[in-house]
């Protein structure tokens, strides 16, 4: 079978590497890809929003299965165009991506179905926006309701910073139309974690938990960011819990999609918030996340589009999954997530794999010179020990042996669950 992957991120790289390790798949191509998935995957140069393009490259080629990477060409209906086609797609169509395209329609969904989330109001008016928070006082979060690349959320722990969010979302547009209207919502407490599963309707199979680390800076300091590292499996979150949210978050969602007349086909994500009462969600995204997907797909042992496909046809085949730990640590450009520079040169000890760990790429380009980089987040080095702390120590070690000038990253990547995994012993 031939698997079209669409998208050029580090998730993308991650996606297309499990495919490649497939028995079963003949080739991989991207569409657009990166320099860096060269090795696993054939990259055709169309865009992710060039739907015409991306689906006759589809028919061309004829791909058995397309699989969509990032939110945006889901939320604007490239999975429905490739279905119109006839072409296997595993993405959802843009009625059932609004799970993350609108922060609201989410909230809504969720507050019918009864699934546990914090409580919440929406507002486009920033008089009342303001009456709302003053209302509820600080610490409070501020959304705004759209797509804004996971940047568009400010946890505001004083009642000024909420309000400075608020003008720049709903005042001086800061994001667009994505911030025209905000989300006001209860500050929820306690460990984050994320579950996704694959999805087909009403049919559900749950992956293992994994744990992004969104802030820029160690300690969970600095801006939010597209996700700075991650690791798989989260050891502080029981067995009991995340039986709870895979029964009364994930499921529910899915059946809450297809009750109301869009059915959900792809990756489900749903992110976690572990309170005192239980998972509650803090987001569900409509794909894989990134770099959960970099840290979750090496554990999977089951070859990835036979997953897919057994869900895409209503069973809940259960997928094998690796025990060990995958950590994975993300390199980024000085400055992001705000401005940074392009083509800073790359080691290639790191680029090429030399240090025997995988290096997942996100932006980089290959120059007759090196490697270079291309984006704020460069890519991700990848770990997998038995023992979380041994992955941990295996990747930095990695970082520190190679250059890494104009480049940084956090040093706390999975930290808190080694302390926590030895409070609590193996689960
Ligand atoms: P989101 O883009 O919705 O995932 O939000 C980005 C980050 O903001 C999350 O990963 C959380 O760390 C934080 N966050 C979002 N919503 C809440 C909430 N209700 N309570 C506490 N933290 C939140
Ligand atoms: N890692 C969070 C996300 O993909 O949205």
């Amino acid at each position: 079978m031939k698997v079209l992957v669409i998208g050029r991120g580090g998730r993308e790289h991650a996606l297309a590497w499990a495919f490649h390790k497939s028995p079963n798949v003949t080739e991989v191509i991207t569409a657009p890809g990166s320099d860096g998935m060269d090795s696993v995957a054939r990259c055709v140069p169309i865009a992710e929003d060039d739907h015409a393009g991306i689906t006759a490259l589809a028919l061309d080629e004829g791909i058995g299965l397309a699989v969509i990477g990032p939110e945006a060409p889901l939320v604007a209906g490239l999975a429905d165009r490739l279905q119109k086609t006839d072409v296997p797609v595993f993405g959802p169509t843009a009625a059932a991506a609004q799970v993350e395209g609108s922060k609201e329609f989410a909230k809504t969904i969720m507050k019918k179905y009864a699934i546990p989330t914090a409580d919440y109001e929406v507002f486009h008016s920033l008089e009342r926006a303001k009456a709302y928070v003053a209302e509820k006082g600080a610490p409070i979060v501020i959304k705004a309701d759209g797509l804004a690349a996971g940047k568009g959320v400010v946890v505001a722990q004083t009642e000024a910073q909420a309000n400075e969010a608020l003008g720049q979302m709903l005042d001086s547009k800061q994001f667009g139309e994505a911030g025209a209207r905000v989300v006001i919502e209860e500050c929820l407490e306690g460990e984050e974690c994320s579950l996704m599963a694959f999805v087909h309707g009403t049919t559900v199979v749950p992956m293992v938990t994994a744990q992004d680390h969104k802030r820029a800076f160690d300690g969970d300091e600095g801006p939010n960011t597209g996700g700075m590292g991650a690791y798989s499996p989260v050891p502080h979150m029981s067995r009991t819990a995340i039986a709870d949210a895979e029964e009364n978050i994930l499921r529910k969602m899915a059946e809450a999609l297809a009750a109301e007349g869009m059915p959900f086909t792809g990756f489900l994500y749903a992110g976690l918030m572990m309170t005192g009462d239980g998972p509650k969600v803090i987001e569900f995204n409509a794909r894989f996340g990134d770099p959960e997907a970099q840290v979750i797909l090496p554990r999977l042992i089951t070859p990835l589009d036979e997953m897919i496909t057994a869900v895409m046809s209503g069973e809940e085949r259960k997928a094998e999954w690796s025990s060990d730990s995958c950590i994975g640590v993300v390199l980024a450009s000085d400055g992001y997530p705000a401005s940074y520079e392009k083509g800073t040169a790359l080691d290639s000890r790191l680029t090429d794999g030399e240090g025997k760990l995988p290096f997942f790429h996100a932006g980089t380009k290959k120059t007759p010179a090196g490697w270079v980089t291309g984006g704020g987040r460069v890519g991700l080095v990848a770990a997998m020990s038995p023992d979380l702390d041994e992955a941990r120590r295996m990747v930095y070690n990695q970082i520190s042996s190679v250059r890494t000038d104009g480049l940084f990253y956090r040093t706390d990547i999975g930290a808190r669950a080694v302390t926590a995994a030895r409070a609590h012993g193996p689960r």
